[in-house]
């Protein structure tokens, strides 16, 4: 999608669909509305009384102007009740791009003036909305759609606000472009997104970033000690790859953290084998890696001042005569055996190895992982929020506000220490199941903690977000882009910037 600033008045401005926000329970029109609605005899007005438009979320009226605008026609999107925020501007720009390109319109302008958003989140926010609300994943089908909104401008007729504005636009369209990236790598199957094509693709970003990339094979793992996440590759043909992108910034950097994506490119439980409903959607279990490499897409542009390591432990999970067995124990990089209580609760093995790298090899003073962990996360907050296992409270307090920022709902789930006691093992140091019932995704997180060295460490569980088999208000069906953006926001902060 092309972007651009339209420095115009809203009556001036030439494209296909004009989309202009408007909160709900407002009795009069803001000035920018009532001057379109003067131009156009009063036909928007009708037509928002005729259709009950309310300016709720999501809600959209439009009008052909018929030649009486410059603007082919006129889009008004609700931004909800009184004060907005950046999300009530993203979900208007995405409804009402919707709206516009299933209309037939190839470009559309942008003025989502909500209550309370400066005109650089607001800028940001209707890129970004724009972006994320008109993704398609369609390169499989003969039959694509030939309605495609080509170019979006951000207007902002305020002189002393076109700066900001620009700042706002630019960096949208970063951020969005990164969770589109993940967005593809995650709807893309099995049979394409195989460890080494994981690898793969890192190198790309890496080279056109300028980048820092080390890819280690299984032997470089072996040797480093990774037997819970060399286990775990035992069963696939597809060989694992271990991957560590470094983004050095030129200046002094303020921070040095960890990165951490599960790219489990297929996970079908191994020998304890998932029935055929569960293992259906498995090409999502690399959901965190794809947000991981969305992320470093996007760091190159940014110029952040702030050291960052992504690390992504690649393998599937399969079963095979060569596969790891319910009992087996391995040894993880930190020294700790694990006995394998159930082969499905793979992420947490390779996750472990990829900490302890992390601990050992990186030393960073925070680290953030992310992973499609659990069925107990869904269990616990559904298919609308990812978890968040934090051992920092400073840390927890940044990603939660990145969270918000970024319009990415998640919640803070306790590292409760007594389930403990479920993980411990007759025979090595940890099992890698709970024999007690429930807590599912607090057990995993429990584990996990056990690779960490003790660093400041966040963990999302988002086995529930990364994937939807519904539209959702910035997005269709399938794969999210979760965390890319929380992530951005998270290192925006770190950074001082925002
Ligand atoms: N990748 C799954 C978790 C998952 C489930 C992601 C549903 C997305 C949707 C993970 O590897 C897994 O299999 N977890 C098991 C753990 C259990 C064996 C302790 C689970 O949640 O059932
Ligand atoms: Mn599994
Ligand atoms: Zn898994």
């Amino acid at each position: 999608m092309k972007l651009s600033l339209d420095r115009r008045g809203l009556t001036e401005v030439r494209t296909d669909a004009l989309i202009v926000g408007r909160h709900a329970g407002e009795s009069k029109l803001a000035p920018g509305l009532a001057a379109l609605d003067k131009q156009l005899g009063g036909l928007l007005t009708k037509v928002m009384t005729a259709e009950k438009f309310e300016g709720k979320p999501g809600q959209v009226a439009h009008v052909h102007t018929d030649g009486r605008l410059p603007a082919t026609r006129v889009l008004v999107a609700g931004l909800g009740s009184e004060k907005g925020d950046a999300e009530a501007v993203r979900r208007a720009a995405s409804a009402a791009s919707r709206r516009a390109r299933d209309l037939g319109a190839k470009s559309a302008a942008g003025y989502l003036a909500a209550e309370g958003v400066s005109p650089r989140v607001r800028a940001q926010a209707t890129v970004e909305g724009s972006m994320l609300g008109t993704y398609r994943f369609d390169k499989y089908l003969k039959e694509k759609s030939p309605k495609s909104l080509d170019a979006l401008a951000v207007v902002e007729p305020e002189r002393r606000s076109q700066g900001a504005a620009e700042d706002g636009m630019r960096a949208g369209g970063i951020w969005a472009a990164a969770t589109c990236l993940a967005r593809d790598l995650v709807n893309e199957p099995a049979n394409v997104v195989t460890p080494a094509y994981l690898a793969k693709r890192a190198q790309e970003i890496a080279r056109s970033g300028h980048l820092g990339l080390k890819v280690l094979e299984r032997e470089d793992c072996e040797k480093l000690g990774m037997g819970a996440y060399v286990g775990v590759a035992q069963g696939s043909l597809e060989p694992p790859k271990f991957i560590h992108l470094t983004y050095r910034p030129k200046q002094r950097a303020r921070k040095r953290v960890v990165v951490i994506g599960k790219g489990i490119t297929f996970d079908s439980g191994g020998l304890d084998l998932k029935p055929a409903d569960g293992m259906y959607r498995m090409k999502d279990d690399m959901s965190g890696a794809a947000a991981v490499l969305g992320l470093f897409s996007a760091l190159p542009k940014l110029a952040l001042p702030v050291e960052v390591h992504g690390l992504i432990a690649a393998t599937e999970n399969m079963p095979s005569g060569t596969a790891q067995r319910p009992g087996d124990i391995v040894r993880a990089m930190n020294g700790l055996t694990i006995e394998i209580g159930n082969t499905d609760a793979e992420g947490r093995l390779t996750l472990a190895d990829a900490l302890a790298y992390a601990d050992r090899e990186i030393k960073p003073d925070e680290m953030v992982d992310l992973a499609t962990l659990t069925g107990a996360i869904v269990v616990a907050l559904g298919l609308g929020l990812s978890g968040v296992f934090v051992t920092n409270e400073a840390l927890a307090g940044r990603v939660l506000t990145a969270a918000e920022t970024a319009g990415e709902k998640m919640w803070r789930m306790p590292l409760h220490d007594e389930y403990k006691d479920g993980i411990k093992s007759d025979i090595a140091d940890l099992n890698n199941i709970s024999s007690q019932r429930g807590g599912g995704a607090i057990v995993a997180g429990l584990f996990m903690r056990d690779f960490t060295g003790g660093r400041p460490w966040a963990h999302l569980d988002i086995a529930g977000t990364a994937f939807t088999e519904r539209e959702i208000p910035l997005g269709p069906k399938g794969a999210t882009g979760v965390g890319v953006r929380t992530l951005l926001a998270y290192l925006h902060a770190l950074a001082g910037r925002r």
